[in-house]
């Protein structure tokens, strides 16, 4: 995640998008430019979808995602390991039935992500329940519905979910343990080191004593370790380093209760390009290098080599994303030329939070226009309401223009606010020529609804 500095807004050659290669890092698969500037994903054009659904409007490549899915799968083959999807990154009850029929596990964090999937069909046994601060709810819907695995991440958790579990039965847990290791887009999805609300900490002693505690509660089946070390890292090593420590604490957790835990949870974080050029994590070079890192450590600490559990959530959903918005002003301010839609931080507050930029781009016009260097900013009540900058769009850029962003799969939608009483807009799945609402766009009577004094 990094910034790009103002830019002034200097005339360079414009490159309309119809004769433009769609750079595969950042869209679909399937993305084609289609006639007169438009584009295509899925076969569907992205202006007739504007057109159909309104804007601001996002777009989901189910054939992306179910790619996505098997790259995963065929990287961590189902005999060693377990691909989980984080649900965190976006959730609805068509990607939990994509999810279930690719053979992924699901990771929810709420009480409320645990019981969408499992009434769209998602066996709770598949399902890992994750928090730093589970609520009773949390605890309560997750002891009832038999979900697979409760990631503990605190000691007085240990007691609370104890307490929940009927008499004579166990729950299968693990416990959430931070190795020590920095790695992350950013300081507020680094999750890995002791400074952070996550986790056990390994260095100071805390996941060992969890791991005494645990193992001395007939109620709780200990199955197995966990770390996140954070979002958006496109570098295998920190896994590496990771995984070393993790093993370590395998290895002293047998050496001191004589228990082998059969299951390793490696967390999720793999990062993705939102812009061409950008590093992505490659997928199947850290399933091998995990899986080869696993096997030596294992060997060395004579452990036999636990089941492999992996917790993408954005690199499965976030490049199958495209947000599409209309241009709602065009403003020239000193140096700078102004591109507003009519969506932005409300819908996507990644830029605001973590100060990242996309690279919009015109879809359903053709220009020759001379390109120019132009900031694109959301419609919200806040200077930092940017969405890209920098950005080269044709000179003659107008409002009713329409701009596609890609990338915009994860962490978007699902972190979408109530802001200026805009409405969240819609989800639509594209595949095979079809476009299929499934998130209809949020109505002001949604919003009235929920505001019952006078
Ligand atoms: N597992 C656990 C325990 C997690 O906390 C997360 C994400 C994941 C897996 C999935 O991480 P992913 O593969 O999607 O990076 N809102 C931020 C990202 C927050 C990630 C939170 N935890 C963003 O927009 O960049």
């Amino acid at each position: 995640m990094t910034t790009t500095p103002n830019a002034p807004s200097a005339p360079v050659p414009y490159d309309p998008p119809a004769q433009q290669a769609y750079p595969q890092d950042v869209w679909p698969t399937s993305a084609r430019p289609g006639p007169h500037g438009d584009m295509t994903v899925g076969g569907v054009s992205l202006s007739e979808a504007a057109g159909r659904f309104g804007t601001p409007l996002y777009l989901l490549d189910e054939g992306e995602v179910r790619d996505r899915c098997r790259t995963y799968r065929a990287a961590f083959p189902p005999e060693e390991a377990d691909v989980v999807y984080a649900a965190k990154a976006f959730l609805s009850r068509a990607v939990v039935r994509w999810i279930r029929e690719e053979g992924l596990g699901l990771d929810v964090c709420s009480a409320g992500e645990l019981l969408l999937a499992v009434g769209a069909g998602f066996p709770a046994d598949r399902i890992v329940l994750h928090g730093n601060a589970k609520s009773p709810e949390d605890l309560g819907t997750a002891v009832r519905l038999g979900v697979g695995r409760i990631v503990l991440d605190s000691t007085s958790e240990i007691v609370r979910l104890a307490a929940l579990v009927p008499h004579g039965t166990r729950r299968p847990v693990m416990i959430r343990a931070v190795p020590g290791i920095s790695a992350g887009g950013h300081a507020a999805v680094r999750t890995g080191t002791d400074d952070q609300k996550f986790g056990l900490s390994l260095m100071d002693g805390s996941a060992q004593h969890a791991i005494d505690r645990v193992l001395g509660r007939p109620e709780l089946e200990l199955v197995g370790l966990h770390c996140h070390i954070g979002s958006q890292i496109t570098s295998i090593t920190p896994y590496v380093a990771a995984l070393r420590r993790m093993v370590g604490l395998l290895a002293r957790t047998r050496d001191k209760h004589g228990v082998v835990l059969p299951e390793l949870d490696m967390g999720g974080g793999h990062g993705i390009a939102y812009r061409a050029g950008e590093p992505a994590l490659d997928i199947p070079a850290l399933a091998s290098r995990l899986r080869a890192e696993l096997a030596s450590g294992c060997a060395r600490s004579m452990l036999p080599v636990p089941r492999l559990t992996v917790e993408p959530g954005r690199a499965v959903i976030g490049p199958a994303g495209i947000a599409v918005y209309r241009v709602l002003a065009v403003k020239r301010t000193g140096t700078r030329i102004f591109v507003a839609v009519d969506g932005g931080m409300s819908d996507n507050p990644r830029p605001a939070l973590y100060g990242v930029r996309y690279a919009p781009r015109l879809v359903g016009r053709a220009s020759t226009a001379p390109g120019l260097l132009t900031t694109v900013v959301g419609r919200h009540c806040e200077a930092g309401d940017i969405l890209a900058e920098a950005v080269e769009l044709p000179g003659d850029v107008h409002p009713g223009d329409l701009l596609a962003v890609p990338a915009a799969g994860a962490y978007h939608l699902s972190m979408a606010s109530g802001y200026n009483l805009v409405g969240r807009p819609p989800v639509v799945a594209v595949s095979d020529g079809t476009a299929r609402l499934l998130v209809r766009r949020e109505s002001l009577d949604d919003l009235r609804r929920r505001d019952i004094g006078a």
